[in-house]
């Protein structure tokens, strides 16, 4: 079964809570929390306080996707309330392997994404260190935009390492992901995908969940 790990991103902010306790009864697998600093993106969401109230209120792995520059500095508090905690690439170029290291000293699974634009193969040395790989399906900064097709390349790029190397890396998709996409995502090599707008935004959050799970 396909891992679902809803960003709360599209979320109420202002009954947050109320919010992680309906993911969690309608069968996520996972809480992506979307952290941008208004830099490395321009809009900003949240940052540690929120991340940490998102633990208090639910026993789901927090999956924790930060678009900020500097992660470095603040590796160690998010690592605080994270299962996975996954960095841009493109913000860690010059020190992945010291970054993905301080990640694993907490205990925690280390991540790394790539924008659309960045070639997944500038990331293959670091595969053999990483939990898991997130392929940004959208351009990273907000919710509610169109899945690119790029990605697809991608993913079947990392379950390829995967096979030849029996590795059991997560491979993650985040970015215009509903019941159609994601069907191509997983069809690709995809293990979780982030949805946000497509769980939230429509009727249905329970129906929305268990069309991606069952995928
Ligand atoms: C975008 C975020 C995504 C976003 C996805 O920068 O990383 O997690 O919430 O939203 P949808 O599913 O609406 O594309
Ligand atoms: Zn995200």
């Amino acid at each position: 079964m396909t891992s679902v790990s809803p960003s709360i991103l599209s979320a109420d902010f202002a009954n947050m809570g109320e919010e992680c306790k309906r993911l969690e009864t309608f069968g996520a697998d996972y809480i992506h929390c979307d952290v941008m600093d208004g830099s490395f993106v321009n809009q900003i969401t949240f940052g540690q306080k929120m991340v940490a109230a998102v633990k208090r209120n639910t026993s789901l792995p927090l999956d924790v996707h930060l678009m900020i520059v500097e992660p470095q500095r603040h590796i160690e508090s998010f690592c605080d309330a994270g299962s996975i905690v996954t960095l841009h690439y493109e913000a860690v170029k010059n020190s992945v392997k010291s970054c993905i290291k301080l990640i694993k000293e907490k205990g925690v699974k280390a991540g790394l994404s790539v924008k659309p634009g960045t070639d997944i193969r500038e990331i293959e040395e670091y595969f053999c260190l990483l939990d898991l790989v997130l392929i940004m399906s959208v351009e990273p900064g907000k919710g509610g935009q169109s899945f690119m097709d790029n990605s697809l390349d991608k993913i079947r790029y990392c379950k390829n390492y995967k096979d030849v190397n029996s590795t059991d890396m997560l491979i993650e998709v985040d970015g215009g992901i509903n019941d159609k996409t994601g069907r191509r995502c997983v069809d690709a090599g995809a293990d979780i995908l982030v949805a946000g707008s497509y769980v939230f935004n429509g009727k249905d959050m329970k129906e929305a969940i268990a069309s991606l799970k069952k995928l």
